[in-house]
Order: C-alpha cells, then sequence, then structure tokens
C-alpha cells in the first residue's frame, strides 16, 4: 500500500531540474531534495570541483557553467534536454555577496556591476534560455533566488546585491503573468539568513553582528539550507499549481514582526 507520505515524498518522478549554484548551500540542499523526489537532476556551478561532486552524489549530470555567460546558459539548459529529454525545473540560484559591495557611499562601480551580472543577469539569461523548452512542453516551474532584503531595508546595507534581489522578485512577476496560460509558473523565493559556513564562520568571529540579526528574527535562529530546499521542492512540484508569480517568503516571520519574543 501506498501512503500519502511516500506520494508527497516522490513528487517529481520523470521530471528534469536544472539547479545553478549547485555546488554549495541552498543549491546542494536542494539538489539532494529533489533528486530524493525522483527528479532528474542538472547541476551547474562555476566551481568544477563542488559542481561535480554535486552531480556525483545525487546521480545527476555536471554541466561547468558560468551563469553570466549567454552561451554557457544556452549550452546548460540544452544539455539538460539532450540527457534527460526535457526541462521540466528551473531553479536559477546561483548568487554572491562580496564583501566590496557595501554602503552605497563606499561600493564602486565595478563591484556594483559584478553583483548585477552574478545576481540578477544571469537570472534574465536563466529564464530566457529555459522557456523554450517548457513552452514547447507546455509545462515548467520556474524558481528564481532572491532574498528577504528584496522585501525589507536594512541598515547594515549590500547595495548591488539588495537591487540585484528587488530586480529578480519583479522580472519573476512580470514572467509568471505573461506565460501563466501556457503552462509555466514563475515564483522568486525570498529565503531569510540561511545558516551556511560561510555566516557560521563570520558571526563566530563576531558575536555581535550575529546578535543584532537574531533579534530580529521570531522564531530565534537562522534558518537550514534543507529547509530552503524544502520549499523549492513544492514550488518545483504540482503540489503548488496556484502559486504563481509570488514573492514567496520563507524567512522564519523577520518581515512580519515588529517586537519578537525575548
Ligand atoms: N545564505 C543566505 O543566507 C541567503 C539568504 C537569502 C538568499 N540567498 C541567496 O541564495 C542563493 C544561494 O546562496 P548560498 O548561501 O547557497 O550561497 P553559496 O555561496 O553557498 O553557493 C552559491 C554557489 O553559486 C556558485 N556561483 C557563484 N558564482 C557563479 C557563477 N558566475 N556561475 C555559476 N555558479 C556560480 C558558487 O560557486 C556556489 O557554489 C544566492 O542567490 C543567495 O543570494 C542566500
Amino acid at each position: 500500500m501506498t501512503t500519502d507520505t511516500e506520494n508527497i515524498c516522490r513528487r517529481l518522478v520523470g521530471r528534469t531540474a536544472v539547479i545553478t549554484g549547485a555546488g554549495s548551500g541552498i543549491g546542494l540542499a536542494t539538489a539532494r531534495r529533489l533528486a530524493s523526489e525522483g527528479a532528474h537532476i542538472v547541476c551547474a556551478d562555476i566551481d568544477e570541483t563542488a559542481g561535480k561532486a554535486a552531480a556525483d552524489e545525487v546521480g545527476g549530470l555536471f554541466v561547468r557553467t558560468d551563469v553570466t555567460d549567454p552561451e554557457q546558459v544556452e549550452a546548460l539548459f540544452k544539455a539538460a534536454h539532450d540527457t534527460y529529454g526535457s526541462v521540466d525545473i528551473a531553479f536559477n540560484n546561483a548568487g554572491i555577496s562580496p564583501p566590496d559591495d557595501d554602503s552605497i557611499l563606499t561600493t564602486g562601480l565595478e563591484a556594483w556591476k559584478r553583483v548585477q551580472d552574478v545576481n540578477l543577469t544571469s537570472v534574465y539569461l536563466c529564464c530566457k534560455a529555459a522557456l523554450p523548452y517548457m513552452r514547447r512542453q507546455g509545462r515548467g516551474s520556474i524558481i528564481n533566488t532572491a532574498s528577504f532584503v528584496a522585501i525589507m531595508g536594512a541598515a547594515t546595507s549590500q547595495i548591488s546585491y539588495t537591487a540585484s534581489k528587488g530586480g529578480v522578485l519583479a522580472m519573476s512577476r512580470e514572467l509568471g503573468v505573461q506565460f501563466a496560460r501556457e503552462g509555466i509558473r514563475v515564483n522568486a523565493l525570498c529565503p531569510g539568513p540561511v545558516n551556511t559556513p560561510l555566516l557560521q564562520e563570520l558571526f563566530a568571529k563576531d558575536p555581535e553582528r550575529a546578535a543584532r540579526r537574531l533579534v530580529h528574527i521570531p522564531v530565534g535562529r537562522f534558518a537550514e539550507a534543507t529547509e530552503i530546499a524544502a520549499a523549492v521542492a513544492f514550488l518545483a512540484s504540482d503540489d503548488s499549481s496556484f502559486v504563481n508569480a509570488s514573492d514567496f517568503v520563507v524567512d522564519g516571520g523577520i518581515s512580519g514582526a515588529y517586537v519578537t519574543p525575548v
């Protein structure tokens, strides 16, 4: 007998998912989660070692891709289609937040442009490359990683990062509306801060910096990457068939909070 739980956990059997930034953090957790739900996984990353390790672990395909390069992005989605016969899910997730992107007062044009390229132009390129396959199939789910900073202001600014994520939100909404009647859904995912090795290292060195952020989170902790991956799996699956053009917030209640519990 098949239980409901077993059904819920195998929602993506036979679907093909392209994941950018699959070598680390949210992308890696999502590769594992979507594979466990039965999807064929295509891992894209600029980091060959990490990306290949992720693909090997989930029995998927690795395509080394710089998401800022139009030809490499085209080749990525073509490889997914050539290998598995469809492109059903595009998780456009690769992103950077370098230290030279800071207050507007100190951030130079080069840093501004680099972050826009990796975080925003890449999402444009990936959507542009994925959509023709999805339109031909009459089916597809695109999930673009934005951030909670796209909907909330911070005094600890990373100006280009924030602006890039705002662009991801607006673009995802527009695409979700434009292609809705062709069976394609496009949602922007807005994670709150995630407990990644980078964040752990930063906050271990500077507990005051961690405390300044933690006080705003109702649940009192950062997210685990697996919790973000679970949201992606929902958006990728037919369980979210009426969720489209949304700012899908997974932030532990940060954006809903005024005074948090002590
Ligand atoms: N970690 C957080 O707290 C948090 C919160 C909200 C949103 N996000 C967003 O989630 C996404 C993933 O973040 P993460 O924390 O998992 O980051 P991460 O640094 O752990 O992983 C990002 C991956 O993207 C890859 N990458 C970087 N530049 C690339 C390029 N040009 N082409 C292809 N791949 C490239 C990296 O090699 C890396 O494997 C990003 O878009 C980030 O902005 C993260």
